[in-house]
């Protein structure tokens, strides 16, 4: 895979623009070069390889698994696909392509995408996260070295089942964060 993404690296350094960067690996590589006098070496190869590495485990069956899943349910329950074609219509529209900020105006499309990562149990067991340091963030402390996963599963007896909360969902707010 290293071998195969290092390839990939070659192509990219054969063909860049800097004046057009394409993607991640272009962006990574013109920074390379403008960071190359840096005494700190973050910017190299080996860094290149390993976080676009990072990025294709973290996002290949994640996403894959998502989208298989969500058209199997959205076969199952018409109701809910109906309402999510409704919604994305009328926030993104039939001739636009989907950006950032349409996502704050569409709770229904979030509730549901959400609600079928739990269903299928996409992370079970997360990935672990500590401050360095206690913080308080509003009315809670976070003490030092306390481990937080965020967790995208299903429990019997503590969540009511996903695909019922996507069934009965009219309560999400208009607009979210
Ligand atoms: C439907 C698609 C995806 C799902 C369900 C998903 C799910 C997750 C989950 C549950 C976590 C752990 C979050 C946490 O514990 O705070 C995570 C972390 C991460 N994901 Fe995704 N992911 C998806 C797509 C992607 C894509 C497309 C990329 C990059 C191209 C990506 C890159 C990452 C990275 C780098 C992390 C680690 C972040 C950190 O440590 O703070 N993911 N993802």
């Amino acid at each position: 895979m290293q071998n195969y993404l290092l390839e990939k690296v070659k192509e990219h350094e054969e063909s860049l623009d800097v004046n057009n960067p394409r993607d991640f690996i272009d962006y990574f590589l013109i920074k390379m070069e403008t960071e190359k006098d840096n005494q700190e070496l973050v910017f190299t190869y080996e860094n290149l390889v390993i976080t676009a590495f990072d990025l294709w485990i973290a996002s290949s069956e994640t996403t894959s698994i998502t989208l298989k899943y969500a058209l199997l349910l959205l076969l199952k329950y018409p109701q809910v696909t109906a309402k999510l074609q409704e919604e994305i219509q009328r926030v993104i529209g039939k001739h636009n392509s989907p950006c950032m900020q349409d996502r704050s105006h569409m709770p229904y499309t979030n509730a549901v995408l959400h609600e079928i990562q739990r269903y299928i149990n996409l992370s079970t067991i997360g990935i672990p996260h500590s401050v360095t340091c206690d913080v308080k963030f509003r009315n809670y402390l976070i003490p030092k070295s306390f481990q937080k996963r965020s967790l995208l599963a299903t429990s019997d007896g503590f969540w009511q089942s996903p695909m019922k909360r996507v069934l009965d969902i009219s309560c999400v707010d208009e607009d979210f964060d």
